[in-house]
């Protein structure tokens, strides 16, 4: 079926620029010093830097030896501030001058309450579970109170059970996001979680016994980031409410003031281009100027509206492709930015697309609402493939492999599905961990209003104790495996694209995207953790980079030109790029 490319106007708007911050060109660090932790301990202390009035942030972190060694920074006056989770903010101004190493020392403070601080996972791992009741409530309010936000967000206050009851029912009116209809299980387990999160943050409640995750230490801790501040409206200044870079203030979530940054991808000239979901609409996409940190955002229309964007990628010539946020694909050359719109046909899953994803083939896959769509740009044509079980189950994101099939995940199925266009078959693949116990986390009532309300099936349902709720699904463009973070079940799964067979890696924190860089590295943004996470898949072993500011990323994108990892914070309007160093460059630079 062929559909045509429909007229598109096309405007710039330039939305204010930073002070220029290069710094590529002095050979020695600006800026060097140590961190020390006042209980003990000085490696994976992580200290910023931001030039007074400008939009960039730059972090490291600290060795073994409590050292410190900054990338050249540009001359002028910076604040500088110190982290590690259980201690408070160290902070200092302190003047570069071109020419001349500056130094700071730090010591931090232990702080009284670490709760703000605490990722989901050191969170989940102080939730007793020693009883079966105890297990199942915690999986309900796993899978039922973080897909929105983190834990962190959720516990951080202590209510009595009146209260938490009116949390909940706040929570059930919450419609934030479309097509996942938990709100039912979070009604019928009212009463039982309101009583659950009173028993474990009630006024008088004991303190849990929280275990701190280790700081990051070896590959973890050779990392420069650098963070862009998108700004709010036309003013550089004007950022959000809270941008994340103070642990101590807790997590932030998107109601304050925020452009809720959905996804973000480097371009083949290291600038990085983002997508613009909810918040303030005047922009669909925007394009961050690296070297500089402006930022310029682009409108596409759609008769009177500005759209929104929601999933971006790069094929391998360079080409971006995006969705027009639940809209048609867009296709973006950098070079010349220039933006092309395609329409898929309206029985074609309703002619949106949420998710897109490009193969070495040349196609691009778009996920629909029951299936998803490949369109080949070369003769304008798309092709529909639907979900081998109907449901009106949410399609959540899409891949294509290496060989140019199509996969999706069925989000409310817990299903992952594999569309062969040379034969226009579908598979179904069933995400279900070998140590998931369903009879450990439910009660035969439990079970029983799940068959009533066609959990995993006709429901539209998966927020359940043993729910994996996959997302945002990646492929290995050069070997034979997809992989699936399974989100709220803490794993991300491998896909053999050949033979279908399962092998699942359990992760520390909530895998919302997976991608993986060229050579077969996995990289996973844990969603609630404020980090991303590598899987060498030649070792197994998992690598956990700890992000500079509290971040909620929906997306992860890896630079295959120059090594770098990109993550877009929703709630903070932020952009962080992690850029990895050899201990050799760090010495290089004292
Ligand atoms: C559909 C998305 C969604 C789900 C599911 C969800 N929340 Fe929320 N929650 C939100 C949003 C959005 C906010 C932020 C509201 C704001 O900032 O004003 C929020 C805020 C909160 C707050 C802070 C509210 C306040 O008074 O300041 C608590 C506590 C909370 N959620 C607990 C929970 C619990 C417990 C559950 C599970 C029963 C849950 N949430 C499930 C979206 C959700």
């Amino acid at each position: 079926m062929i559909a045509r490319r429909p007229a598109l106007a096309v405007f710039v708007i330039a939305l204010g620029t930073s002070a220029a911050f290069t710094g590529a060109q002095a050979p020695t660090s600006s800026l060097t010093g140590t961190a020390k932790l006042a209980g003990g301990g000085v490696e994976g202390v992580v200290v910023s830097a931001r030039a007074a009035g400008s939009n960039i942030t730059t972090s490291v972190l600290t060795d073994g030896r409590g050292e410190y060694v900054f990338p050249p920074l540009d001359g002028g006056p910076y604040d500088v501030w110190a982290q590690a989770t259980g201690y408070q903010t160290a902070r200092a101004s302190l003047a570069i001058e071109g020419g001349r190493q500056a130094h700071q020392a730090f010591t931090l403070n232990a702080i009284d309450d670490i709760t703000p601080q605490l990722s989901a996972s050191e969170w989940f791992s102080a939730m007793p579970e020693e009883t079966k009741e105890q297990r199942r409530m915690k999986a309900i309010f796993r899978t039922n109170c973080t897909a929105c936000h983190g834990p962190t967000h959720a516990l951080q206050n202590r209510f009595d059970e009146n209260g938490w009851r009116a949390e909940v029912m706040f929570m059930e009116r919450m419609t934030g996001t479309g097509g996942i209809n938990r709100h039912t299980t979070v009604a019928h387990y009212r009463d039982e979680l309101a009583r659950y999160l009173a028993s474990l943050r009630g006024p008088a409640s004991p303190p849990l016994k929280f275990t701190l995750q280790p700081r990051p230490s070896g590959d973890a801790a050779h990392v420069v980031f650098t963070e862009y501040d998108v700004p709010l409206a036309g003013s550089r200044l004007e950022r959000a409410w809270l941008d994340g870079s103070d642990w101590s203030i807790g997590w932030p979530t998107a109601s304050l003031g925020a452009r809720w940054i959905h996804d973000i991808v480097p371009d083949n000239d290291g600038n990085a281009w983002g997508t613009r979901d909810r918040g303030p609409a005047d922009m669909s996409l925007f394009k961050i100027d690296t070297k500089t940190g402006d930022v310029t955002g682009y409108i596409i229309r759609d008769g009177k509206t500005i759209r929104r964007s929601h999933s971006i990628t790069k094929d391998s010539n360079g080409i971006i492709w995006f969705d027009g946020g639940n809209g048609p694909l867009g296709r973006l050359d950098p070079r010349t930015e220039t933006f092309e719109m395609f329409t898929p046909p309206l029985n074609m899953g309703g002619g949106q697309l949420t998710t897109v994803d490009w193969n070495p083939q040349g196609k691009i896959w778009g996920a629909t609402n029951r299936g998803a769509n490949r369109f080949d740009p070369e003769t304008n044509t798309w092709t529909h493939y639907e979900s081998p079980t109907w449901s009106n189950n949410f399609v959540y994101g899409t891949a294509t492999d290496a060989e140019g099939n199509g996969w999706w995940t069925q989000y409310t199925a817990d299903k992952v599905v594999k569309a062969d266009p040379k034969t226009g078959k579908t598979y179904e693949v069933a995400m279900r961990p070998p140590w998931v116990n369903v009879d450990d986390v439910t009660t035969a009532a439990d079970r029983e209003w799940y068959q009533a309300m066609g959990v995993m099936t006709w429901g539209n349902l998966n927020t359940v104790p043993y729910g994996q709720q996959p997302r945002r699904m990646g492929a290995d463009k050069r070997g034979e495996y997809v992989w699936v973070p399974n989100n709220v079940g803490n794993n991300v799964a491998r896909i053999n694209i050949h033979s279908l067979e399962v092998k699942y890696y359990r992760v520390d924190g909530n895998p919302y995207f997976v991608t993986v860089d060229k050579d077969s590295n996995v990289w996973t943004n844990l969603f609630s953790d404020a980090k991303v996470a590598r899987l060498n898949p030649r070792t197994e072993q998992w690598t956990y980079y700890t992000l500079p500011s509290r971040c909620e990323s929906r997306n992860i994108s890896v630079d295959d030109l120059r090594g770098d990892v990109w993550v877009p914070c929703a709630n903070t309007s932020r952009v962080i790029r992690m850029h990895p160093r050899t201990a050799a460059e760090i010495e290089a630079l004292k």
